[in-house]
């Protein structure tokens, strides 16, 4: 933690989470909360909640929880500083500047200075570009039809043939090599340091921020390798950055258009598709779907069209979805990508590619086809088992329905057949596909069942505590904090108990101690907002407290019996035990 924790609680208490939240989400006020849809996955019908009581908010449909902090952390992708600041900034507190740890403050020092460097240094190259050394540079991005416009708006350079023209400039500004060196930009040896890019037109690569935190550089002409990026380094992490995301993600379209290179962002940029996104040099990671999810819930993919932009799509697509991305795929065809595409046949026709895009898993089922000889009927029997196999994957009845008739129509598949076959795959394969029918579960499930039953029941019970803390008086005397076992519910359960003893009950409070651990703060938020199946009234509501009151004192005894170490600790819980049978809780 880099600042103290009575500045942090300043700022957290000073910033209303229903206020901060609302920025981002629309909020409706139901009961004591508000209710929007959530932000972190995709929903049609609210299960986000804002409570002005416990300043957290919780999603009952994903399990993303926390408080302010951790609100804009994941949405805005800030570090906790980050949203710190922004929200000291906001309620007018200021932050101590001395209060960092010298460690925290060296590693913040070492990001602010790499940044510096890189932005020196992408000034550097677009100088260089402009210069007539440079023409060879400018004459390239000029041939590939980059306007000067274009040019300055994602700062493109150029990085001249010398070797060491960048190294020196930057000793130049008084930069030492061991900070040099991590910037990825210059390789140091005692023999001489040279500059890594050379002979090579300049992107700089920039976070969400607009800060530039990399480089991509393409050689003139045909050397190898073609582009050359940065190395990861404490700025750069490819799986989580997306080129041209700082701009895409104030496009006005609801969508984002995922592509595999520089050129194509920049091209689809200048013909007026500023919702283009790459990820670089590599394929795309969980990370860069949740990065995406923050902004939209649609992707359409313009791989490019050749063999390997296929199989990357294909990987890309359950990489989408399981983050509740739905996605198109954009027929390039006959050109290899939006880059070629846009220059041969201009931005109108994009744009009609653009509303014929294929939806994903129609894509994929063309793909598949082009395993199969058509003509022979083997094969094609074999396509179709492997289609209706596919279409299993939808677990909704209807939605699944909804895929037959269409692929039926496009394949032209009879579609009474292919739902036969689909139904009858399906009572073959997963007859577990109708939960009722399940068999009984193995013991190691069960096992499971009970566990996760204890944890329900402690998480429960410390939701009602929060949000009733005159219930602590009807538990005095038969629960305490060693009741909840877990680790993690023991510590919380020790902040809470203590906290209400003082009199001042805050679970946002307590929830900024796990902030540094995103697990955990996320287990922590699912405690403060355990909540039951269907509202209950009072008469129920009562006996669930009590019962679950027992099941938690139960469990922890059960624990402890199993861990017990001699006879007389046995004989106390057993004991103990014994009393739980009669136990009477009164309301009155
Ligand atoms: P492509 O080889 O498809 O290049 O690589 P391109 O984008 O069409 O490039 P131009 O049009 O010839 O200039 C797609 C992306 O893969 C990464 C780059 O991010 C590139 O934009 N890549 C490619 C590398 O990182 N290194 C390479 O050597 C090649
Ligand atoms: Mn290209």
């Amino acid at each position: 933690m880099y600042y103290p924790d009575d500045i942090v609680e300043e700022v957290r208490s000073r910033s209303d989470i229903v206020d901060v939240v609302s920025g981002y989400v629309k909020l409706q006020k139901r009961g004591s909360s508000y209710f929007g849809l959530c932000p972190f996955h995709n929903e049609k019908s609210p299960s986000f909640s804002v409570s002005p009581g416990k300043q957290m908010y919780y999603c009952f449909g994903c399990g993303a929880g926390g408080n302010v902090f951790t609100f804009l952390m994941e949405y805005e992708n800030y570090t906790f500083s980050e949203a710190l600041k922004m929200l000291a900034d906001r309620a007018g507190v200021e932050l101590p500047k001395e209060e960092l740890s010298k460690e925290a403050r060296a590693q913040a020092d070492l990001k602010a200075t790499l940044l510096e460097i890189n932005k020196l240094a992408a000034n550097y190259f677009y100088y260089q570009l402009k210069q007539p050394s440079g023409k060879q540079g400018y004459d390239y991005l000029t041939g590939r039809r980059l306007t000067d416009d274009t040019i300055r708006h994602f700062g493109l350079g150029y990085a001249a043939r010398t070797g060491n023209s960048l190294y020196q400039y930057l000793r130049s500004r008084g930069y030492k090599d061991e900070i040099l060196k991590e910037t990825g930009l210059v390789t140091i040896e005692e023999r001489g340091s040279r500059d890594k890019f050379w002979n090579r037109v300049m992107f700089p690569i920039m976070d969400v921020n607009n800060r530039v935190i990399g480089f991509g550089g393409r050689v003139m002409g045909d050397g190898t390798p073609k582009y050359l990026n940065s190395p990861e380094t404490k700025l750069f992490d490819k799986s989580r950055n997306l080129y041209g995301l700082n701009f895409a993600r104030t496009s006005r379209e609801k969508y984002l258009m995922l592509c595999e290179g520089y050129m194509d962002v920049i091209a689809m940029h200048q013909a007026g598709f500023t919702n283009a996104v790459a990820s670089l040099g590599t394929a795309l990671t969980s990370q860069h779907a949740a990065l995406i999810k923050r902004y939209t819930d649609q992707v359409i993919l313009t791989y490019d069209s050749d063999g390997a932009g296929v199989a990357a799509a294909l990987r890309a697509i359950p990489i989408l979805k399981e983050v509740g991305i739905s996605c198109k795929v954009l027929n390039m065809k006959p050109y290899k990508d939006p880059d070629e595409f846009i220059k041969n046949l201009g931005a109108d026709a994009f744009r009609k590619r653009i509303d014929q895009a294929k939806n994903s898993f129609l894509f994929e089922i063309d793909v598949l086809k082009r395993n199969y000889d058509l003509e022979d009927p083997e094969q094609k029997t074999r396509f179709y088992n492997e289609t209706a196999r596919k279409l299993l994957e939808f677990p909704e009845a209807l939605e699944r329905d909804n895929y037959i008739q269409a692929v039926s129509r496009e394949q032209m598949i009879n579609y009474q057949d292919l739902k036969q076959l689909v139904n009858r795959l399906a009572g073959r394969i997963r007859p577990g596909m109708v939960p009722e029918n399940r068999g009984p579960s193995s013991p190691r499930e069960k096992r499971k069942e009970k566990e996760d039953g204890a944890r329900q029941s402690q998480r429960l019970l410390l939701t009602w505590l929060i949000e009733n803390p005159e219930l602590f008086d009807r538990i005095e005397g038969i629960i305490t904090p060693e009741d909840f076992r877990e680790e993690l519910y023991h510590q919380v359960a020790v902040m809470v108990f203590e906290d209400h003893q003082a009199g001042s009950l805050n679970p946002a409070e307590i929830l900024n101690h796990f902030i540094n651990d995103q697990d955990q703060y996320r287990e922590v938020a699912a405690l403060f907002n355990a909540s039951l199946k269907s509202p209950l009234n009072d008469e129920e509501q009562k006996k669930a407290f009590v019962e679950t009151v027992i099941k938690v004192r139960k469990n922890s005894l059960d624990e402890a019996s199993r861990n017990a170490s001699d006879m007389g600790q046995l004989q106390e819980i057993i004991r103990a035990q014994g009393a739980l049978k009669t136990l009477h809780i009164s309301f009155d």
